[in-house]
């Protein structure tokens, strides 16, 4: 049995120094506020998660965070904020990370490297960076008293982990501090440090947002998606229904029997985007019951698929799509196809290839087409 883990977050600042009208940690960051991201950064190692909101904001925390994150009322000082979270805490928890809102981008990972550490025994453990620049001690009068060695200096961070009780007993004094571990420090608890991470980074001006900002857009563009998709419709008996296939009409060829216009090319392909960016399927979204899709076109199909992977934070890389069937021949059309099936995608490189299956199968056989498609997307954070 492992050891449960509370995690608090102090967010019970106004955030002057962002200047925006809204408590910082209120304050959107690629399409979540900051409390979120640090809630959902924090929430795979918590057992219990209690965030100090700003007065007079409690409700609008509790609904933006869900029925599973206690919410408090946040005090005048961070330290009170903390500790009117401490006074939640669930017995059954050995041990506290005490975090910031303001360090919403402070990764899973450096938690639970901070909890490996309690386990193995550590009291108190934070998280730090060695300085860059060189710290000197001042006097009231600005003249240096003293110059610390600089390789001796860390930069500290949170989350800040620590026994319960050692952190409950630090948090009965009535010292305010900027950090818990200075509390716990100063009853003579061992406190370690652990190495932190640039991401963990104290987001405190805008310009601090705006670097938090290039994290997550990194991160986004490593979020590829890979997506397939297929589509099969039979030759029409009915002479006189005309063919549509990758986006183009084609003479002299008899079509397919189909609720739509049977260009199963485009239709592998609408498959394919919705796979990759988990938008379930060509039916569940253009239903066969919904009349508004009875007889679209392929192209009205891609276009409309392309606009729902757009809003659901997707850009498109590229699509590839084969067709397989005896008839029509491909070849000579082939860039013509193409171009027809990246217009309808607004502009996405679309390659398009062909195969018979060498008399084998319905469609060696003649009775119908089919296509299968990949797309590759990439995830943006908004
Ligand atoms: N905090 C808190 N209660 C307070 C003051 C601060 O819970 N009375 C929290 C903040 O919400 C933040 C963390 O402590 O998550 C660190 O504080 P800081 O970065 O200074 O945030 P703010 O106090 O909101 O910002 P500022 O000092 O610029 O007003
Ligand atoms: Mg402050």
């Amino acid at each position: 049995m492992t050891d449960l883990v509370a995690v608090i977050i102090p967010a019970g600042g106004s955030g002057e120094r962002l200047g925006a009208k809204i408590p910082k940690a209120l304050v959107q960051l690629a399409g979540k506020t900051l409390i979120e991201h640090a809630v959902a950064q924090m929430a795979p190692v918590a057992s219990q998660i209690i965030v100090a909101a700003p007065a007079g904001y409690e409700e609008q925390f509790q609904q933006l965070l869900g029925s599973e994150v206690t919410v408090v009322t946040g005090g005048l000082t961070r330290t009170l904020s903390v500790k009117k979270a401490l006074a939640h805490v669930d017995k059954g928890n050995e041990f506290i990370l005490v975090h910031d809102a303001a360090r919403a981008l402070a990764s899973t990972d450096l938690a639970l490297r901070v909890i490996d550490s309690l386990r193995a025994g550590e009291k108190a453990v934070i998280p730090g960076l060695p300085v860059v620049d060189t710290i000197k001690r001042v006097d009231t009068d600005n003249y240096v008293t003293k110059t610390p060695t600089r390789s001796k200096l860390r930069a500290i961070q949170t989350p800040q982990g620590f026994a319960r009780k050692v952190l409950i007993k630090a948090h009965s004094s009535a010292d305010d501090v900027t950090d818990d571990a200075g509390l716990v420090e100063d009853r003579g608890v061992d406190v370690k440090v652990i190495l932190g991470e640039d991401r963990a980074l104290k987001i405190t001006t805008m310009s601090d947002l705006e670097i938090a900002h290039k994290y997550l857009i990194s991160e986004s563009s490593n979020q590829i998606r890979v997506g397939i998709g297929t589509d099969a419709h039979a030759f029409s008996a009915d002479p006189s229904r005309v063919m549509w296939l990758a986006g183009l009409l084609w003479p002299n060829e008899i079509g397919v029997d189909g609720h739509s216009d049977g260009d199963v090319a485009a239709h592998a392909i609408c498959d394919a985007l919705f796979s990759a960016s988990g938008l379930g399927d060509l039916g569940s979204n253009f239903g066969t019951s919904d009349p508004k899709y009875s007889g679209a076109s392929g192209s009205q199909l891609l276009a409309e698929a392309l606009e729902r992977v757009q809003a659901a934070g997707f850009s498109i890389n590229n699509v590839a799509v084969q067709i397989v069937g005896n008839r029509p021949k491909i070849g000579p059309r082939r860039a013509e196809a193409s171009t027809a099936l990246s217009r309808a995608l607004g502009g996405v490189p679309v390659s398009v290839s062909a195969t018979t299956t060498d008399g084998l199968g319905f469609t060696g056989e003649g009775r119908g087409i089919s296509a299968i498609a990949t797309a590759l997307l990439s995830y943006r954070a908004r």
